[in-house]
């Protein structure tokens, strides 16, 4: 089983509110029919969720936030998720929805329920989930981003593999010179924030990337813009990206 995140910035364009990369997605959606194993796919929000969080001032700590802000995110991560579940449904791919209020119970996991989720990706359906404002409780609330989602999926299913697919080539070990690192053992990069993500996305997936790889998963970063590179990365063939080697394997 493969799990993998669609980055918020690879699905929409991050430098404008409201906007789809359909062309992308419907590239993405091509490639994932032809993948053979049973697959998880968790998206972001990039500039429908994201855009809205950070206008509404919402971040991932539990708090009181705007009630019409936390309403306006997750009215438009439904907006994006129908646009992805529309692109699969297209390209002969059986997405079962998943908003992750059906898998958290405020900040905690429903093991069940998550496990259940393996069933239903095992059953050929593709759960689709993906990050979200998400109740807390006494009248909190927080943001959930599907990087997170990643590592509580991974933790209870441990799937072969987790990808993450951005818009960018993988990790660099130096920005201006785009160099790219190939192949990290357990050791947690320092890295300078990505000024185009609005809340320092890179820095988040690096950080779950490490979780789940410290778990004993491979994790990829790869460049959704080229979907073949998730393709290869699936097969395990000369992969083009960054590696975090699970420990298991290093
Ligand atoms: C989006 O999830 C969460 C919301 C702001 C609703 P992510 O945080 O995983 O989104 P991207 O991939 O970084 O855009």
């Amino acid at each position: 089983m493969i799990l993998i995140k669609l980055g918020g910035s690879i699905i929409t364009n991050k430098e404008k509110p409201l906007s789809p990369r359909k062309k992308t997605i419907e590239n993405i959606s091509k490639n994932l029919r032809k993948v053979d194993e049973p697959i998880i796919i968790v998206h972001g929000g990039g500039s429908y969720g994201h855009y809205w969080s950070v206008k509404y001032n919402m971040h991932t700590k539990e708090k009181k936030y705007n009630l019409k802000g936390v309403a306006i995110v997750k009215n438009s991560m439904i907006e994006l998720n129908k646009i992805i579940l529309d692109s699969l449904i297209k390209n002969k791919i059986n997405p079962y929805c998943l908003p992750p209020t059906d898998f958290m119970s405020g900040n905690k996991t429903i093991t069940k329920k998550i496990k259940e989720i393996k069933k239903i990706a095992k059953s050929g359906l593709i759960p689709v989930t993906y990050g979200d404002a998400l109740w807390f409780g006494q009248n909190k609330t927080y943001i959930l981003s599907g990087d997170k989602i990643m590592t509580h999926l991974a933790k209870i299913l441990k799937p072969r593999l987790c990808i993450f697919a951005l818009n960018e080539d993988g990790l660099y070990s130096d920005l201006k010179s785009k160099k790219l690192i190939y192949e990290l053992q357990g050791e947690h990069p320092s890295i300078s924030e990505n000024k185009m993500d609005v809340t320092g996305g890179m820095a988040r997936k690096v950080e779950e990337a490490s979780k789940i790889a410290k778990m004993g998963m491979n994790v990829f970063f790869v460049n959704g813009n080229k979907p073949k590179r998730i393709m290869k990365a699936i097969k395990n063939r000369t992969f083009e990206g960054t590696l975090f080697r699970g420990k298991r394997n290093a």
